[in-house]
């Protein structure tokens, strides 16, 4: 399965998931190339020096929706993440994936979002839940539909919110617990044990 990561920053859960593939944990997969919108990315360095996977900038230019996913899906498919075949994690990745994409890449791609869904979709995640209230929060990974966070969920994991948590303290909680959620989900992926029925997910 050749995989594609589209970033737009850090590039952290991109790193967790180079660096499951790079000792063995993943296999049955080529990292195949990491997209960034942003030129800037911390995640690109990473991707190309230590683990010498290609990184390309597709800049957005002011493109929008399906106009600027199908110069994403030119260098996906240049580097054989094809629909049929390839595999696509956002790892945050700051634009919200048009229709077309979706729908060319059924079921193919993931999404880590940073709460527990359908709890706190769309930005700032840990702040609506430190806002709330909640006790607990956490982590999900889930297939891109075509909505906002809106996928089949694949795995989640709860993190507690401690007394005096603010929203840095919180974010690193849960970046923790990313760091393992999304390599898990990605591995099961590649393995074929995910299988998907209506909403629900079954991982065999
Ligand atoms: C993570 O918190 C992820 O859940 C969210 O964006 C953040 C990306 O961090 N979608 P990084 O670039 O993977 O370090």
């Amino acid at each position: 399965i050749n995989l594609g990561i589209l970033i737009s920053g850090r590039g952290s859960n991109m790193d967790a998931i180079l660096g499951a593939i790079k000792s063995g944990r993943i296999k049955n997969t080529k990292p195949s190339v990491v997209i960034s919108n942003k030129p800037d990315a911390a995640g690109l360095k990473i991707a190309s020096e230590k683990y010498g996977v290609p990184a390309k900038v597709v800049p957005a230019d002011g493109l929008k929706g399906w106009d600027y996913d199908q110069k994403v899906v030119a260098v996906l498919q240049a580097h054989g993440v094809t629909p049929q075949s390839g595999l696509v994690c956002l790892a945050g990745f700051m634009r919200i994936i048009s229709p077309e994409f979706v729908r060319q890449y059924k079921m193919r791609i993931l999404n880590i979002h940073p709460a527990l869904l359908p709890s706190f979709p769309g930005l700032h995640a840990q702040k609506q839940a430190l806002d709330y209230g909640v006790k607990v929060t956490g982590c999900t990974v889930h297939f891109v539909d075509e909505g906002v966070d809106s996928g089949p969920v694949i795995l989640q994991k709860a993190v507690p919110v401690m007394e005096g948590d603010d929203e840095e303290a919180l974010s690193a909680r849960i970046l923790e617990q990313e760091h393992q959620l999304y390599p898990e989900a990605v591995r099961l992926f590649c393995e074929g044990r995910i299988k998907v029925q209506g909403r629900r997910v079954l991982v065999t």
